[in-house]
């Protein structure tokens, strides 16, 4: 999935000279740093959606696909059969949920008709049982019935206050949600608010939290995020420049669902420190909140466990 998508993009901006596709990303950077939102979609037209799909599209992918198997690893042996994908834009989270589940009914809803068409265009072939569909985030936004998952991915930085919340309302009426949004302090409240909005609509957190309690994390000391390392195709290396192989994509994001399922004990919350002989993990415990444990060798299995925990991994491992 992860090589079609790569393909697609490579695809989509072949002919196009690289001086342009690099100022068509610069005007999207332009465009996004520090608006505030607004009643007419960033993404206007195809140079828009296309320098946005080559420049983000990789790294969104691989957030959603990191939150999604988070959630997954929660709930084995369950997967969707009804998806939507709101604010989906050119389609990252749908081919994220395609890679982490097969059989999948998707359907994308955003309101810049140039992001659905190319979404369209780049899944065509590879993603078939897919929808795009025009819809403004508002009052009116209601999920189909029966649908069993909801995705909502860089979407509410997007959003006035009213807007995010009839978002994640909408979401809340499906089975199961997951919300991902930039690692950022900024993101990591959205994510917050909308995690205290799922709980009062009946849903149970499953990830990445530990439980369905207040979080906690103080807000002016630290957030909760996570991160996926992204490798650069050479497209993407000219596009965004510089000439690292990959990049790390920060992420914050919240999975929640009505299903019967459970969270882990605890989670691990930044990436483990390796000593001699021992390994720090920092925790999100169910019952001790944020905690330091320090797992030595003479603890044999669970050291090796420690050494082979990743940031963002559930503790003990499944
Ligand atoms: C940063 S992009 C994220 C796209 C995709 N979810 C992803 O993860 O790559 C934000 C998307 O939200 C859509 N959007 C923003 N405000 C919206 C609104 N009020 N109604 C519908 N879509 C909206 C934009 O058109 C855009 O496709």
């Amino acid at each position: 999935m992860h090589d079609e998508l790569r393909a697609a993009l490579a695809g989509l901006l072949d002919g196009l000279p690289p001086k342009q596709a690099a100022q068509a990303v610069d005007r999207l950077i332009a465009n996004y740093r520090g608006r505030t939102p607004t009643d007419a979609p960033v993404l206007r037209d195809r140079g828009d959606v296309a320098a946005y799909a080559a420049y983000r599209m990789p790294a969104t992918f691989e957030a959603v696909r990191a939150a999604l198997a988070a959630f997954a690893a929660r709930v084995p042996g369950w997967s969707p059969a009804a998806h939507v994908d709101i604010g989906g834009g050119t389609g990252a989270a749908t081919w994220a949920t395609a890679a982490t589940w097969d059989g999948v009914g998707s359907t994308v809803l955003d309101w810049a008709r140039p992001a659905l068409d190319l979404g369209r265009e780049l899944a065509a072939g590879i993603l078939p049982d897919t929808t795009w569909q025009r819809q403004v985030i508002g009052d009116g936004l209601t999920v189909p019935d029966g649908t069993d998952l909801v995705t909502v991915s860089y979407v509410l930085g997007e959003l006035r206050p009213e807007a995010r919340r009839a978002v994640v309302d909408a979401a809340a009426t499906a089975g199961s949600v997951v919300l991902i949004e930039p690692g950022t302090p900024e993101g990591y409240l959205r994510i917050r608010e909308a995690r205290e909005q799922l709980i009062a609509a009946g849903l149970r957190i499953v990830a990445p939290c530990p439980h369905s309690a207040a979080c906690p994390i103080v807000p002016e000391d630290d957030w909760c995020h996570f991160s996926v390392r992204v490798s650069r195709s050479s497209l993407h290396r000219q596009i965004k420049g510089g000439s690292l192989a990959y990049e790390d994509e920060k992420f914050s994001y919240v999975a929640a669902t009505r299903g019967d399922a459970a969270p882990a004990a605890a989670r691990v919350v930044r990436k483990p420190q390796l000593r001699k002989g021992q390994v720090l993990l920092e925790l999100c415990t169910a019952d001790d909140g944020l905690r330091r444990g320090t797992v030595t060798k003479r603890r044999g299995t669970v050291y090796r466990a420690a050494r082979d925990a990743a940031w963002g991994d559930d503790w003990p491992p499944a």
